[in-house]
């Protein structure tokens, strides 16, 4: 039982620790006690974390680099023989570099002004830089300017073609590259550098969209374990989140993405055919059982903080992703020898799928990280939502780490919500235990562990593993990348078509980055909310009648414990008509440290005036109202404006 759990209240660590982290790396030798494997989890994690990080950094060129890796290019493991991963696997590096985009969000979210995160921002720009270039270099997939060269999925790492034989094209590398260049494009535009983010990290990013736009269906290697021929489920959510986030960010920027407006959703109703009753088919037709930690790998992926535990994306929390991780897990149960006697609800190690025999088929350390982290952020959801929903579909996950489970919905007001969050939670700090006492006193993280002994195995200091394990001890200290508004995009056409759409390619050479990008003050990446697809009249087309309705974005500082929970509620239907039952939960999303804000945004009839007032609902399920007379406000009718944003209102 962990009571250091300080969901609410605790983000003043969440800064901590990710400075703790960039301090730690910034000094060049970690001592790794010897004690690392036998200690406590907490103990373990405050070392290894900032030894993975400076992995990483070691494992990506940055100018200082003697052998030839260019800067911004990222290894994926020293290793140069048996197997040699001393090349660039585009897949890799975008997975890394979206782990060091999002520790770099939250650490400029404090702002102590230091500067360590200036650290992290000048590798992120090598990066971006690298693969702008990477882009443009001809290669046995084909070349640039028709996008077919973006399919190549490895390079060497003095940014040359790879022309050994290999499986090619791979269509996971640009979806998963645009999502983590778009993460530090919100960033820029967040912080006002929204000029930089269209001229310097759109084009490169607009590349990788045509491409997946084009590419999402077609045939090659979708598979990102880099064997099978076919569609695969990881990609295709892969893909669809960046088509989603491409619209939503060509939006931002006033531009468009007519290519990713059009495909998503085919995108979305292709994700749907993964799903098997109870579990998702990592690839279907290839043979196999399906059941592949890919899968989980793909939910982590797709989780989004303040989105809801949908089905339709596969979210962390839903009943679809949480049975998956049962029949997942299960799978690796019986064939690992150091997994003998762990029955169904206890953590074990986690390989690629069973039937993996690449360099003995072992557990790996990247997939059993993963099954941790795919639970934290289950809880992460469930508090942020308020409510657990055990469904027929998930009740086999829940009643093997919590015997009484049973269908139905518990509230964090009661005990049983409560008792379920710390039976997830010990079965997720077990996942992470095993690879803690898998990993040697060096702190060195391979890519896989023997099956029979547990010691390292294939791949040495696999830069993969490192960043999957940062993101798995950030997501269980609450710190959570940004939204991406999933719920926005979770309507599915009635029929799948096998469309595809033509974007454009153009060479996006980044010769120089604005010097001082410097963090304007607590990045609030604020998440989109919905863009509407069909957009606002421009100022220059007289706009003649004002929108029915208007998304109003309630903020309210309020000093909260653990546990605790603010709602708003009001004389209008909409708000719960004086209801409590019926109030609106608000979100800690962005609570800090400093800033103890709760938001929420709210589709309200233009013109409508109400009064409301906030709740708070302690842990035990007492409400609180607060004082003082009712709140008044009347929604705007006014032509062009459908969104407003309110000023902080403060707990009284
Ligand atoms: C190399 C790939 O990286 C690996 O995933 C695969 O299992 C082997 N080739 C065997 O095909
Ligand atoms: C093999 C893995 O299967 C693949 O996903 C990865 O990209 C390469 N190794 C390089 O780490």
């Amino acid at each position: 039982m962990h009571h250091h759990l300080l969901y609410r209240s605790l983000c003043a660590c969440i800064f901590l620790f990710s400075r703790a982290i960039l301090g730690a790396a910034a000094a060049a030798q970690i001592p790794l006690s010897l004690a690392a494997a036998t200690g406590s989890l907490d103990a373990w994690l405050a070392i290894e974390t900032p030894f993975a990080l400076n992995g990483i950094f070691e494992n990506t060129g940055d100018g200082s680099r003697q052998d030839g890796v260019d800067e911004g290019i990222v290894i994926a493991s020293p290793s140069k023989e048996d197997p040699d991963y001393f090349y660039t696997w585009t897949r890799d590096s975008a997975l890394v570099f979206k782990c060091l985009v999002d520790t770099f969000i939250a650490a400029s979210d404090d702002d102590s002004g230091d500067g360590d995160e200036s650290v992290l921002q000048t590798r992120i720009h090598q990066y971006i830089s690298s693969q702008a270039y990477l882009q443009t270099v001809w290669n046995p997939s084909g070349g640039w300017w028709n996008g077919a060269g973006l399919g190549e999925p490895k390079f060497q790492v003095n940014s040359t073609p790879f022309v050994g034989s290999w499986g090619r094209p791979q269509a996971d590398g640009p979806g998963l590259r645009a999502v983590t260049m778009m993460a530090y494009a919100r960033w820029l535009i967040a912080n006002g550098y929204e000029s930089t983010a269209e001229r310097i990290v759109w084009p490169v990013i607009q590349n990788d969209l045509s491409f997946v736009a084009a590419h999402w269906n077609s045939s090659g290697f979708a598979d990102l374990w880099e064997e099978v021929q076919g569609l695969s489920f990881f990609t295709t959510l892969v893909q669809h989140r960046a088509l989603v986030e491409g619209r939503d960010l060509a939006v931002e920027l006033g531009l468009e993405c007519a290519y990713c407006e059009s495909q998503a959703p085919q995108v979305r109703c292709l994700l749907q055919t993964y799903w098997t009753g109870s579990y998702m088919d990592s690839h279907p037709g290839s043979g196999r059982a399906g059941k592949d930690a890919s899968t989980i790998l793909a939910s982590i992926y797709g989780f989004d903080p303040d989105g809801g535990c949908d089905d339709i994306t596969f979210q962390p929390c839903s009943a679809r992703a949480l049975a998956n991780h049962k029949a997942v897990t299960d799978s690796f149960r019986l064939i690992y020898p150091i997994n003998a006697g762990l029955q169904a609800g206890k953590s074990v190690a986690i390989g690629r799928y069973a039937e993996d025999v690449y360099h003995g088929g072992h557990p790996w350390y990247l997939t059993t990280f993963a099954a941790a982290e795919q639970l934290y952020d289950a809880i992460y959801q469930w508090h942020n939502r308020g409510s657990i929903d055990i469904s027929d579909v998930s009740l086999g996950f829940f009643k093997d780490i919590y015997s009484r489970a049973a269908v139905g919905t518990y509230a964090a007001s009661g005990e049983t919500f409560w008792a379920i969050v710390a039976a997830v939670r010990e079965y997720a700090d077990g996942y992470l235990s095993v690879a803690q006492k898998y990993t040697p006193d060096s702190g060195e993280l391979a890519e896989q562990f023997s099956r029979q002994n547990g010691i390292p195995l294939s791949a040495n200091n696999l830069t993969w593993s490192y960043a999957a394990l940062l993101t798995a001890a950030a997501r269980r200290r609450s710190i959570v990348p940004p939204s991406w508004s999933e719920w926005c995009s979770t309507d599915v056409p009635e029929t799948c078509l096998p469309t595809f759409a033509i974007g454009s390619y153009k060479a996006a050479s980044i010769t120089s980055w604005p010097p001082a990008l410097t963090s304007k003050g607590g990045s609030e990446i604020l998440p989109p909310a919905c863009i509407p697809t069909t957009p606002e009249p421009s100022p220059t087309t007289p706009c003649t009648t004002p929108p029915t309705s208007v998304t109003v974005t309630f903020n309210e500082i309020a000093t909260t414990e653990w546990g605790e929970v603010i709602f708003i509620v009001g004389s209008i239907p909409q708000l719960g008509s004086w209801k409590p039952t019926d109030a609106i939960t608000l979100s800690a999303y962005r609570y800090t440290g400093s800033n103890h804000l709760w938001y929420q945004t709210i589709n309200l009839p233009s013109g409508a005036s109400f009064e409301y007032k906030y709740l708070r609902k302690k842990r035990d399920g007492a409400i609180v109202w607060e004082g003082g007379p009712n709140r008044a406000y009347t929604v705007p009718k006014q032509c062009g404006l459908s969104r407003v944003m309110r000023n902080d209102d403060h707990w009284r």
